[in-house]
């Protein structure tokens, strides 16, 4: 608990002076956070058939940093998604392979879990946006922004 307060308060301290090194655990290994605009592009052995996500990651801060670094358990620095052994499958199971690839073979693909996490909560702040909009218990201009869900919203074409 104390380790988790001290975790906090680096956290927050990180956070107001927008350095965001952060000590973490028993190994004193620094970390990095970046505090501004993330490229998410495709591995280098995939082609793109899409431009690269801009991903602005601060944006992101009022949700817990376990809900996307699902695997970090505050005692050493976060890793990549695409690190080995995690999201770095580049090719897509077939489409003959596709009911009989479980779960796992299936998240192990970069783009279906980028797909999964990243429009999988924009829909379900939508569907709570709406639930709000409905109950018209909030006004219109203080409803909640709830993120792209079409492809263009996220992969922005160059102008
Ligand atoms: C909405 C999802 C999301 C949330 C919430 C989030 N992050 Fe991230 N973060 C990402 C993504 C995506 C990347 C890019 C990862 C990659 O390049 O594979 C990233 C990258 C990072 C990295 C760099 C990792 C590397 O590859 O070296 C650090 C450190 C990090 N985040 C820390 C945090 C901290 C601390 C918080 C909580 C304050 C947080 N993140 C909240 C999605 C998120
Ligand atoms: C846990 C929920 C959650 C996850 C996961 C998540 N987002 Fe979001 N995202 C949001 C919310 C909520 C907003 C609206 C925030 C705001 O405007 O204040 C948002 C906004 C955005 C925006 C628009 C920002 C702007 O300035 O208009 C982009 C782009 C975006 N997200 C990309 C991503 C990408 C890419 C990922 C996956 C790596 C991702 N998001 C994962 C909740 C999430
Ligand atoms: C909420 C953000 C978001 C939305 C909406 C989204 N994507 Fe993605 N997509 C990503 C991220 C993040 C990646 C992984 C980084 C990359 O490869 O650019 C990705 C990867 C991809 C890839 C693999 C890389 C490539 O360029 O070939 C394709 C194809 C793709 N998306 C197509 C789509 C299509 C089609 C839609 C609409 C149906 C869509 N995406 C909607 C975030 C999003």
């Amino acid at each position: 608990m104390k380790k988790l307060i001290i975790g906090g308060f680096c956290l927050i301290l990180a956070l107001v002076f927008g350095n965001a090194m952060i000590v973490s655990g028993q190994n004193d290994e620094e970390m990095s956070v970046p505090m501004g605009t993330i490229a998410l592009e495709a591995p280098e052995s995939v082609e793109a058939s899409r431009p690269a996500v801009s991903f602005p990651h601060p944006t992101h801060f009022s949700f817990n940093c376990q809900t996307c670094h699902h695997q970090w358990e505050l005692d050493e620095p976060i890793v990549s998604c695409t690190t080995s052994g995690c999201h770095d499958g580049t090719v897509a199971p077939t489409k003959s392979q596709k009911g009989a690839v479980d779960e796992e073979t299936a998240i192990a693909y970069y783009k279906t879990a980028f797909h999964k996490m990243c429009i999988g909560c924009h829909k379900e702040m939508k569907i709570e946006k709406k639930k709000l909009e409905m109950s018209g218990l909030t006004l219109k201009e203080k409803l909640p922004n709830s993120g792209p869900t079409l492809c263009r919203g996220c992969h922005v074409p160059e102008e």
